[in-house]
């Protein structure tokens, strides 16, 4: 009760000081516009003082329905005490929907229009009018690796006589394996908003990373970055551009052999120096999910020379590399082992509470860690971050879609994804206090029980668990417990906050009570018997398997909560 109203308190102080931006001279005799988020060093700076943040993800907020609806999402996450907001800023189409759903881009035949109407850009107006009203910060994002459309990216599936070919939007189907009828509406799903691999079928290419390397492509891309990144130069509500969503090699449209991590540094290189030109008020940073490479020639290099030295206060890391991280992750399993030894004298079979499953075998999970190492996603974010143009580095945490350590098999598979989501927050905070920029966390989540028919893979549309709730025999329940998630959550940003982390940010919010209407992504939620009511259409924002909303919906927003609490103290 109490902290509700000191929160609904604090967003009148926001506002107040929102309208009235300082300019400051700094002590090196700049004068600075501080009403835009800054870094000096290893940290974010706002307004001159430190900004440090625990945040959320919510990529559907230009598909609501409503204006009100927007307000009610951002007044939520607000009341909840967070101020950082991460959301999509694209949304490409290849034919104009028939229906009145957003689109921002429609890239056809080698041509791209970019929408500035109603359900064009007016709706990204809207969030920007909004999150600077409640003092939000939106981190924007332009583009997405994932936009799997298989029935298109596979030739011979094309050629196949499909039975409906179009979707209620009247646009082609999106269907991963012919035959699977996804009637999801379009942007329901995160990897449902287009995307890099739109520019590249619709220029009439084939590779995934045409997008980084085809001069024509490169332009068009830049095109829609200038759209959108001048719109918003001057509003204080934006934190950063990310330039892409996870960008990265290879998508469900295969990378060409050339691709390597020199094709990504140089291609983020090349639009992070194109955005601070239309745009130098605000910081950019890649997108990247956080993979290195040890071993990779740097397109730029660390300099030799030793760095300024850190700010008060605060601790600088020894560069964490991965045969030191190996060796950490040896002894500490020898330790486990030994005693996992005393332990089984002591006590006999321990019963594991909650059914989580590991979501690879070991096997895999070997070629995982390997990836995560060698560059061969095309992905090296100690070169990345060094781009002088990039402010501040990102990362993303997602076990139940990558392997970010091995497993130590004297642990249960929950302890362990724990365990090396928390490894893996130490690594990224070294690469950061190595390059002294700020790093942020800017996705993670857990697919849980509940979400587990909801959750879809981003290189996916179908959601492989679907049928995992069912009563059969054999199926065993995937996914995390509610309350190992909330565990997890609040472990990593612990962890996160020791670290250094300068921002985390939880995948994803969910939001109830919003204008339901039936074939947009918002559908109205099912009467008590189960029909579709006829008066007062509420619907639940998308859920792509990661939303918090539901039963432990209250206990997660406690998570974060007191996560903002603590890193905005720390
Ligand atoms: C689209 O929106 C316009 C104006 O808001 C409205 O008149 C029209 O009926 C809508 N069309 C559909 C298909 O919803
Ligand atoms: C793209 O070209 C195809 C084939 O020529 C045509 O059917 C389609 O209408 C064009 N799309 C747009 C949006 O112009
Ligand atoms: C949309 O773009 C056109 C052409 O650039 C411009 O004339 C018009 O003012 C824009 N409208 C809005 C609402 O931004
Ligand atoms: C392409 O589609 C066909 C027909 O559905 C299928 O047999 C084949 O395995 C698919 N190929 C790829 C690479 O997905
Ligand atoms: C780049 O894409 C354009 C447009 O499709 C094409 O005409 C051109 O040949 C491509 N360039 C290269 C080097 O492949
Ligand atoms: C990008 O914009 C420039 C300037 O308006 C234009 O000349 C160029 O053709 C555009 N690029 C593409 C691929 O449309
Ligand atoms: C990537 O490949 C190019 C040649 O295609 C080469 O010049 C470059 O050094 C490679 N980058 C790395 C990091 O190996
Ligand atoms: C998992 O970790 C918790 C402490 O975080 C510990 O109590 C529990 O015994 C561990 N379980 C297994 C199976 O490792
Ligand atoms: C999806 O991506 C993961 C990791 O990037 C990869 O292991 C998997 O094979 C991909 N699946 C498909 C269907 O492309
Ligand atoms: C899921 O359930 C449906 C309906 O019960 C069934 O037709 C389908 O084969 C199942 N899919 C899988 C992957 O088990
Ligand atoms: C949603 O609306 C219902 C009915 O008006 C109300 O009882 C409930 O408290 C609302 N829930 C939230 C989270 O706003
Ligand atoms: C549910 O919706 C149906 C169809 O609109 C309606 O006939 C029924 O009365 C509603 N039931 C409840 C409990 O609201």
């Amino acid at each position: 009760m109490r902290s509700a109203l000191l929160c609904v308190f604090g967003i009148g102080a926001l506002l107040a000081s929102a309208a009235n931006p300082t300019v400051h001279r700094r002590q090196d005799g700049i004068v600075s516009n501080d009403k835009f988020v800054q870094t000096q060093g290893s940290q974010f700076t706002l307004n001159g003082s430190r900004f440090r943040f625990v945040g959320t993800n919510a990529y559907w907020l230009q598909a609501l329905n409503t204006d009100q609806d927007v307000v009610t999402t951002l007044t939520s996450i607000r009341k909840s005490g967070i101020t950082v907001v991460r959301t999509w800023a694209f949304n490409d189409v290849d034919v104009i929907p028939s229906d009145n759903s957003t689109w921002f881009q429609l890239i056809a035949n080698g041509t791209t229009t970019v929408n500035n109407g109603t359900n064009g850009l007016q709706k990204l107006d809207s969030i920007i009018r909004h999150a600077e009203n409640l003092g939000i910060h939106l981190m924007l994002t332009l583009t997405n690796n994932w936009n799997p459309r298989p029935a298109l990216d596979n030739l011979t599936a094309s050629l196949q006589n499909l039975s409906a070919t179009v979707d209620s939007s009247g646009l082609p189907r999106r269907d991963v394996t012919i035959g699977t009828n996804n009637s999801l509406p379009r942007n329901t799903l995160s990897n449902d908003y287009g995307g890099m691999d739109v520019y590249v079928r619709q220029f009439g290419l084939k590779n995934h990373d045409d997008f980084y390397t085809n001069e024509t492509i490169i332009s068009a891309f830049m095109n829609y970055t200038t759209s959108v990144v001048s719109r918003y130069r001057d509003s204080p509500a934006v934190l950063a551009w990310e330039i892409a969503n996870d960008p990265r090699c290879n998508s469900s449209l295969a990378a060409t052999a050339t691709c390597n991590t020199t094709t990504v540094t140089s291609w983020i290189a090349k639009l992070a120096n194109h955005i601070k030109n239309v745009d130098p008020n605000h910081l950019v940073t890649s997108g990247t999910q956080g993979f290195l490479c040890e071993g990779c020639t740097k397109s730029f290099p660390r300099a030799q020379t030793p760095r300024p030295s850190p700010a008060p206060g605060q601790v600088v890391a020894p560069p964490l590399t991965k045969r030191k991280l190996e060796q950490e992750w040896a002894e500490r399993r020898k330790k486990r082992r030994a005693a996992a030894r005393k332990a089984s004298q002591a006590k006999s079979g321990m019963s594991i509470r909650g059914k989580w499953r590991a979501p690879e075998t070991k096997r895999q999970e070997n070629a995982g860690v390997t990836a995560l190492n060698d560059g061969s996603q095309g992905v090296d974010s100690e070169d990345i971050i060094n781009i002088p143009q990039i402010g501040f580095g990102t990362f993303q945490l997602f076990p139940d879609q990558n392997t970010y350590g091995p497993g130590d098999p004297t642990l249960s598979p929950f302890n362990n994804t724990v365990e090396i989501g928390i490894d893996w927050i130490k690594r990224q905070a070294a690469v950061s206090a190595l390059f002294g920029k700020p790093i942020s966390l800017s996705a993670f989540g857990l697919v849980t029980q509940e979400n587990a028919p909801q959750f879809v893979p981003f290189n996916s549309t179908v959601a492989p668990f679907s049928n995992a709730t069912g009563s059969g025999q054999n199926i065993q329940p995937y996914g995390v417990t509610d309350q190992q998630r909330d565990d997890a959550y609040a472990q990593w940003i612990q962890a996160g906050i020791e670290a250094g982390l300068q921002g985390i940010i939880q995948y994803q919010w969910g939001q109830v009570n919003l204008t339901g209407i039936p074939g947009t992504a918002i559908v109205p939620a099912l009467n008590e018997t189960g029909q579709s009511p006829v008066v007062n259409q509420t619907g639940v924002s998308p859920n792509d398997g990661y939303s918090i909303q539901g039963v432990g919906e209250v206990a997660v927003q406690g998570v974060l909560q007191q996560g903002q609490q603590a890193i905005s103290s720390g």
